[in-house]
């Protein structure tokens, strides 16, 4: 399961939390504003340290890297560039895919277990928050077997929609599969496969960020617009 929680990804417990950042990777506004701000100057240093892969980018678009968390609960921080929105035609889906398949590769080889990310280009660089979040849950959804937690975090009420319409209607797809499912295995024999047991939209995970919501998203949905699944 993906979990979504409203809140604060800069007061997450977890091993890494993904930072929307820019090219460059020194700072900004944003949930990048509340990382640095978070985490103290050393987060600063540790991206200036990053090498420059052309002059003034640290990380190209679509990439990610990684850094120490410093004074973050987060052990570590996966700094990840989304595409700005120009109307859709200009690679932004593959390139917002790119940056959670590339954190979670990161996350992997650095062997974390738990990874925490805001909704990457969903702020200023304007995305549709919708298209964003499935894009989010279906590439999330595809690395869940590598770990034990993968949160996408809302701290907006429109983000928070968009995942949790997503989550009920995965949720009523999954439902209608495997009523369908029982009925046909009914006829075959008596007992119904297992399913994955689903919390309800407002249930509780037990996470550490005050006034947080939790709900979980079944895996992954169908993206219409997908060309190479
Ligand atoms: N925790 C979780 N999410 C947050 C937080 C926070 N503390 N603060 C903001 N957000 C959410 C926003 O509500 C939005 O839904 O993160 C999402 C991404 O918004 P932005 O931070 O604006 O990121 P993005 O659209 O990817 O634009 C990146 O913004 O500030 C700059 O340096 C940053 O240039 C980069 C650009």
């Amino acid at each position: 399961m993906i979990e979504i929680v409203r809140g604060d990804i800069t007061a997450l417990n977890v091993d890494a939390i993904v930072n929307a950042a820019k090219e460059r990777m020194l700072g900004g506004g944003g949930v990048d504003g509340a990382i640095h701000e978070a985490a103290g100057s050393q987060l600063y240093e540790a991206c200036l340290a990053v090498p420059e892969v052309r002059p003034g980018v640290r990380c190209p678009t679509g990439q990610s890297r990684i850094t120490p968390g410093f004074h973050l609960p987060a052990r570590y921080v996966i700094h990840t560039v989304g595409p700005v929105w120009r109307g859709g035609r200009h690679g932004e889906a593959e390139l917002l895919a790119s940056c959670y398949q590339s954190a979670l590769m990161l996350a992997r080889q650095h062997h974390l277990r738990s990874v925490a990310f805001p909704a990457i280009s969903c702020g200023v660089y304007g995305y549709p928050v919708d298209e964003a979040a499935a894009i989010a849950v279906r590439a999330t959804s595809a690395n869940l077997a590598d770990f034990d937690r993968i949160v996408l975090v809302a701290f907006d009420e429109a983000v928070n929609e968009a995942l949790c319409r997503l989550a009920r209607s995965n949720r009523s797809d999954r439902s209608d599969r495997s009523d369908r499912s029982e009925r046909s295995s009914r006829s075959r024999r008596a007992n119904v496969p297992n399913g994955n047991e689903q919390n309800g939209p407002n249930d509780s995970n037990g996470s550490n960020v005050p006034n947080e919501r939790h709900s979980n998203v079944p895996n992954v949905p169908n993206d219409p617009n997908a060309s190479n699944d």
